[in-house]
């Protein structure tokens, strides 16, 4: 079996990269939003990251116009007929997730795999929401999906060596290099990175740094391209929380344990990026 057309579930922020990194690898793209003016909130960002790669001579305009009309925008899910691949990319909440994917098994072709684009909820669970688990696995990417160049597989106890192939070749034809993790809370990575990001935000709560000095002892100390505390921001503090929930919960570790800071930005509605106010304001 061939990927030709991929669908996307959701147009936010990894949706709309994910259309836009698999448009311009070739791919036909069916994307769906729950309403037309999420859908075009989505498709304008695509088209404006797009804008500002041919603005900086990285793209044609021809090559921008191609790749725009490989993307089709829908708010029925019975445009994913026709797709080999379908990734989701709703939002974290496990029901929400399940009938994502009871559905998209009604509606997709036998062959077709459906990944979840999932940062931390147990893939296994939605594989059995679906009658095809071995097709089912994780498709991790990260944010900003354009930019950047990993992808995480996640194979469940029931995703098919076959299907881990596909994705894989898949991965690699928009141009990620893919790595592979178990079905384990929050996966390799997130396991890797949240503790980080919560020992600064301990930092933060105890007084023993500011932000500001935290963020620049890890970009010029450790080069990293940014601080932690502005990774949560762009990453969202509410999915830090939910990850790091998911890892407490199940893993036990206090050094998984979301500090209160934490949880009392989550609840003033301070995100990060996303509600201009998080660590820093934008
Ligand atoms: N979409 C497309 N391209 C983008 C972009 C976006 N949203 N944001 C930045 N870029 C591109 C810019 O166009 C720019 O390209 P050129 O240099 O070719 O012009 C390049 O990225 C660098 O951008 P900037 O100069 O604006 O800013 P920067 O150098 O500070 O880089 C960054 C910004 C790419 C976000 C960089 O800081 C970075 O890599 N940060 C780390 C991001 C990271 O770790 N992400 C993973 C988060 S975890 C996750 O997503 C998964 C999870 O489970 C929670």
């Amino acid at each position: 079996m061939e990927i030709k057309k991929v669908g996307v579930v959701g147009c936010g922020i990894m949706g709309s990269g994910i259309a836009q990194v698999s448009a311009q690898s070739g791919y036909e793209v069916v994307i769906s939003e729950i309403n037309e003016e999420l859908l075009n909130k989505g498709l304008a960002s695509i088209n404006s990251v797009l804008t500002r790669s041919v603005d900086k001579g990285r793209l044609s305009q021809e090559d921008k116009d191609a790749t725009l009309a490989r993307i089709k925008g829908t708010t029925n899910t019975k445009d994913f007929s026709d797709c080999d691949l379908v990734i989701e990319a709703v939002i974290e909440n496990m029901d929400l997730k399940k009938r994502v994917f009871a559905e998209l098994d009604k509606v997709c072709p036998k062959h077709a795999i459906l990944a979840t684009n999932t940062s931390c909820l147990s893939v296994i669970d939605m594989a059995k929401a679906t009658n095809r688990p071995e097709k089912v696995l994780g498709m991790h990417f990260f944010n900003p999906v354009p930019v950047m160049r990993l992808l995480e597989l996640v194979k469940t106890l029931l995703t098919s060596d076959e299907t881990m192939e596909m994705a894989r070749k898949f991965g690699e034809s928009i141009g990620k290099t893919v790595a592979v993790s178990p079905d384990i809370p929050a996966f390799v990575i997130d396991q890797l990175a949240n503790p980080f990001i919560l020992d600064a935000i301990r930092m933060v709560e105890r007084g023993i740094a500011t932000a500001e000095d935290i963020d620049t002892s890890a970009r010029l100390g450790l080069n990293h391209p940014m601080g932690p505390l502005a990774l949560a921001d762009l990453v969202g503090l509410d999915t830090i929380l939910l990850i790091a929930n998911a890892l407490y919960d199940e893993l036990k570790d206090p050094k998984f344990a979301p500090p209160t800071l934490l949880k009392k930005m989550v609840a003033a509605g301070w995100l990060g990026r996303k509600t201009g106010k998080g660590f820093y304001e934008y």
